[in-house]
C-alpha cells in the first residue's frame, strides 16, 4: 500500500502527517511511520465545479484529453464542466454524445451541467447552467426544483449588458459590462428561485454587493482572477473575461467575504481559447481565461502569502460535500484522490502548459511548487506527466433535496 509523509492539508490546516492508501485513503496519522516515503506536500486532489474541458467541434480550443491533463498537472481530480459547447448540450442526444467523449478523453472524473432550460435526472449532470440569454426563463428553475438539481447562473443581465459604451480595447473590456448588469441580474435571480424553491448558485461572482444581497439565499463561487487580479492588474488578451475584471476593491471585497465564509465555492472557469482566437480585435476575441495547470501551485503560494487558508476547502472538501461524492478531503474512507508537491521553481510559459490556449495569467512568473504526482481513486495517474491513458469517470451525485440543509454546507 502506498504510504506518503509531508506537510499535509488536513481540517483547515497543514501538519506533518503520514498517509496509508489503496483505492481509498486507509489511515491518516502524525508522521512518522517506517517505510514511508518522504515528500514535501500533501494535498486532497482538487474539485473544479465550473469548467470548460470543450471538445466536440470545438477541439481547437481544447478537448477533454488536453485540459484534463491540464487539470492533473494543477492538481484537480474532479471538475464540473459547463454546456456551452458547439454543439450546446441541450437534448439527451446531445448529453450523450459529450458523456461519450468525456469518458474516452477525460484524465480527470466529471460531472456534467445541461444548458438551459434542457435538464435531465442523469446522476451525472449535477445541473442546468443559465445564460445571460435565459436569465428570466423559469423552466429550468422548475425543472431543478422537480429533479433535486441546481440552477447556476451567470448573472448579467442583457439589457444591462446592451447599455454599456462600445470599447475597442480588452483593458476596457469592464467598461463595456457595466455592474448593474450583474447587480440586477442576480436581484432578479433571487427572487425568481424563491418562487421556485430552487437551489441557486451565482457563477463566478465578480462583486461584493452580490453576495450580501445572497446571503443565505443562494450560493455564490468566485474566480481566481476575481480575487486576485484587477481591470488594472492585467493587460492584453486574457482581460477579457466575463463577467469582468473590476476594480481593486472589489476584489478585497470579496476576499473578505471568502474569510467570512460567505462564498461557498473557488472555480476557475477555466475558458481555454486558441492563439488565434486571442489574438483577434477586441470586438472578434472571445472571452475567458485558462487556469487549470496552476492552480495548485498558485493555491499553496498564496497560502503561504497570507491569503485566507478557507480558499483551499472552497476548492475540495465544500464541493465534494455538496455533491456528495466522497471525495476533497484526506479523511480515512475517502477515495484516494492525492496529489503530491515538491518545492522546485518553474518557469510558467507556453511550453509548461498542457491547456491548447497555451496562456495563463502567470505566464512569465516563476512557481516555487511544481506537482510531482497525482493518485486518482489511489491509481497514479500523473508523475510529472501522464502514467497511462485516460481513465476519468463520470460522478454519480448525490444530492440532499432541497428542504433540507443544502444552504448550510
Ligand atoms: C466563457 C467561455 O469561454 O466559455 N468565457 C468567459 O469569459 N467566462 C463563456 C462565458 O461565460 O461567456
Ligand atoms: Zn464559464
Amino acid at each position: 500500500m502506498p504510504c506518503v509523509e509531508g506537510k499535509a492539508y488536513f481540517g483547515g490546516r497543514f501538519l506533518d502527517l503520514a498517509l496509508n492508501f489503496n483505492e481509498r485513503i486507509e489511515s491518516l496519522r502524525l508522521a512518522s511511520q517506517p517505510g514511508c516515503r518522504r515528500v514535501d506536500f500533501i494535498l486532497p486532489g482538487f474539485i473544479d465545479l465550473h469548467v470548460h474541458m470543450r471538445g466536440l467541434r470545438q477541439r481547437h480550443k481544447g478537448d477533454w484529453s488536453s485540459e484534463s491533463l491540464a487539470a492533473l498537472h494543477g492538481g484537480v481530480t474532479v471538475v464540473a464542466d459547463m454546456p456551452n459547447n458547439d454543439p450546446p448540450i441541450d437534448s439527451e442526444d446531445r448529453l450523450r454524445m459529450k458523456l461519450e467523449e468525456a469518458l474516452r478523453e477525460s484524465y480527470v472524473d466529471f460531472v456534467l451541467y445541461t444548458m438551459a432550460p434542457f435538464l435531465t435526472d442523469d446522476p451525472s449532470v449535477l445541473g442546468v447552467k443559465v445564460y445571460p440569454q435565459h436569465l428570466y426563463d423559469p423552466r429550468p428553475f422548475q425543472l431543478a426544483s422537480s429533479l433535486g438539481k441546481e440552477v447556476v447562473v451567470h448573472a448579467e443581465d442583457p439589457s444591462a449588458l446592451k447599455q454599456g459604451p462600445r470599447v475597442e480595447r480588452p483593458e476596457d473590456h469592464w467598461k463595456a459590462r457595466p455592474r448593474k448588469a450583474e447587480i440586477l441580474a442576480v436581484k432578479r435571480v433571487l427572487e425568481v428561485s424563491s418562487l421556485y424553491g430552487s437551489d441557486l448558485r451565482i457563477a463566478h461572482v465578480s462583486l461584493p454587493e452580490s453576495v450580501r444581497m445572497g446571503i443565505g439565499k443562494a450560493r455564490f463561487e468566485v474566480t481566481p482572477h476575481h480575487l486576485f487580479f484587477n481591470k488594472d492588474s492585467v493587460k492584453g488578451p486574457l482581460a477579457k473575461v466575463n463577467p469582468p475584471l473590476r476594480l481593486k476593491e472589489d476584489s478585497e471585497g470579496l476576499m473578505s467575504l471568502v474569510e467570512r465564509g460567505a462564498i461557498q465555492f473557488l472555480v476557475t472557469d477555466h475558458a481555454p481559447h486558441s492563439r488565434e482566437e486571442k489574438s483577434r480585435d477586441y470586438s472578434e476575441m472571445p472571452p475567458g481565461i485558462p487556469w487549470l495547470d496552476v492552480m495548485a501551485p498558485f493555491l499553496l503560494l498564496k497560502v503561504k502569502e497570507g491569503a485566507p487558508i478557507q480558499l483551499l476547502d472552497m476548492y475540495s472538501v465544500r464541493p465534494a460535500l455538496h455533491m456528495g461524492v466522497p471525495r476533497g478531503s484526506l479523511a480515512p474512507g475517502n477515495l484516494a484522490d492525492v496529489v503530491i508537491l515538491r518545492r522546485e521553481e518553474w518557469i510558467v510559459n507556453e511550453g509548461s502548459l498542457y491547456t491548447k490556449a497555451g496562456d495563463s495569467l502567470l505566464m512569465g512568473k516563476t512557481l516555487p511548487y511544481k506537482v510531482e504526482e497525482v493518485y486518482l481513486r489511489g491509481k497514479l495517474v500523473f508523475n510529472e506527466g501522464p502514467v497511462d491513458g485516460p481513465s476519468g469517470r463520470a460522478l454519480e451525485v448525490k444530492r440532499k433535496r432541497k428542504g433540507g440543509s443544502v444552504l448550510q454546507q
